[in-house]
């Protein structure tokens, strides 16, 4: 019987996997870059922590079941609610903010499409007990670090921000009452997906007049001076807006202004978020999104007994994967042997496992045939696997205190002195 993979799930052949790593390592680079420390929970969580808060939409995709101990458990879908548990407990007392990052592998049961799979990492940087835009402008930069690391730049990406503030200002004028603003929500943020009826049809069914839903629907068109405009009398909205513009004039002085542009047809799916929210694109909007984040300043008081401000984002490995590969920014490097060491006959084996014992803790990926092995196939093989060098080593070459070193490239050789290299790092 062959047994498959689950549909969603990914197998990680050692290409793969150098691509995982590629990414999960510069995403560690720029965390510590800037000044996070790195944290992890666990992946099975009790149910209860998503029901309520992550929204409709994860609750649906949850890979959930009672367990033997007859408790409601989910594999993680996303970390924010667990790094609330994990500080919610522990933060008085701790200098704030708080920076924390993790590279989670979270499970999602999405209907699966291009860029969105049952399983995937994510890069999630939080910072709690901050209430400046300051916080804001630095998180999101730490994203647009790690793309122009991976060799991306403000040609290929863009971040759409908006505000939760605004748009819950704006709909609440417009007459949406306050139990159905999650799904005008869910409208606007499909509003680039779905047909202009059926979202006049799904605000005119949550009690909205026609003339209103057609204002919101041209409310997600605006500008931030557009809404200066058009509500001048609104102290709540001007200030907000002003907070934006430092916001904005942050992220362009920290070196990314020509990765953002406000945009209030962001809204995340996810039900926490009460400020500045925003989704990472790629620049031709074929793909889904790379990374998405934003302020949840309530969530830490309703799953907790502290109250603080908090934000932060996730930043997933497949759509950024598919990015890279788009544009042959996947690296060539091998995870495989550099070296090996090849016995001439079975009397220099002892000392060529010696050998291969130095040149490991020298840093070189060492490998040497198993059994009794021809040097001619040995260095067939050797060269077919990509390995740069061989080392040779025979009872004439020993008797001498020699080894033979060939570039398999090339062809070239050259004797070392045998007891130099075993001596090197004999002393550690
Ligand atoms: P999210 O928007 O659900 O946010 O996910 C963030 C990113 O994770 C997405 O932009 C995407 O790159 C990736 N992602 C999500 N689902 C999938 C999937 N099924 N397959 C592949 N990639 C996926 C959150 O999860 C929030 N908890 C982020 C956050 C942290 N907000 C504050 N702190």
């Amino acid at each position: 019987m062959k047994v498959q993979s689950l549909p969603g799930f990914r197998d990680f052949d050692p290409e793969r996997m150098a691509l995982r790593n590629h990414i999960l390592s510069t995403w560690r680079e720029v965390a510590l870059a800037w000044g996070f420390e790195e944290y992890d929970g666990p992946p099975l969580e009790p149910l209860e922590l998503y029901i309520e808060k992550s929204g409709p939409e994860i609750v649906e995709q949850l890979f959930n079941f009672t367990d033997k101990g007859g408790r409601e458990v989910a594999l993680r879908p996303e970390m924010t609610p667990t790094i609330v548990r994990m500080l919610g407990g522990r933060i008085k007392g701790m200098p704030l903010p708080v920076r924390w990052f993790s590279m989670p592998q979270l499970f999602r049961y999405e209907k699966q499409q291009r860029g969105r799979l049952r399983e995937h990492f994510q890069l999630n940087m939080d910072i709690v007990g901050e209430t400046s835009v300051d916080a804001d402008a630095d998180l999101v930069c730490a994203a647009f670090e790690v793309l122009r690391r991976l060799g991306l730049t403000s040609d290929d990406v863009v971040a759409r921000i908006s505000d939760r503030r605004i748009l819950r200002q704006l709909l609440l004028e417009s007459g949406v009452p306050e139990n159905a603003l999650h799904v005008a929500y869910n409208v606007i943020d499909k509003v680039e997906r779905d047909p202009r009826a059926t979202c006049i049809q799904r605000l005119v069914a949550i009690g909205v007049d026609e003339k209103s839903a057609d204002r919101i629907l041209r409310f997600a068109e605006m500008s931030l001076d557009d809404i200066r405009r058009e509500f001048p009398e609104s102290g709540e909205l001007r200030s907000i807006a002003e907070e934006l513009d430092r916001y904005f004039e942050a992220i362009t002085n920290l070196g990314f202004g020509e990765w953002v542009r406000f945009d209030m047809k962001i809204v995340r799916g996810l039900a926490y978020y009460t400020g500045i929210v925003f989704e990472i694109f790629d620049r031709k909007g074929e793909l889904r999104a790379i990374c998405g984040g934003g302020r949840y300043d309530g969530l830490f008081a309703s799953l907790t007994d502290s109250d603080v401000p908090a934000l932060g984002f996730g930043f997933g490995d497949v759509v950024l994967g598919e990015l890279l590969r788009d544009r042959s920014l996947v690296p060539k490097v091998s995870s495989g042997p550099d070296t090996v060491v090849i016995p001439v006959d079975e009397s220099v084996r002892p000392a060529a496992l010696k050998l291969v014992a130095a040149l490991r803790r020298q840093g070189r990926r060492v490998v040497f045939p198993y059994g009794k092995s021809g040097v001619g196939k040995t260095l067939k093989k050797a060269a077919s696997q990509g390995i740069a060098q061989a080392w040779i080593l025979g009872p004439d070459e020993l008797a001498r205190n020699e080894v033979k070193v060939r570039e398999l490239s090339s062809g070239e050789e050259t004797s070392r002195d045998l007891s130099g290299v075993l001596g090197e790092t004999s002393g550690g």
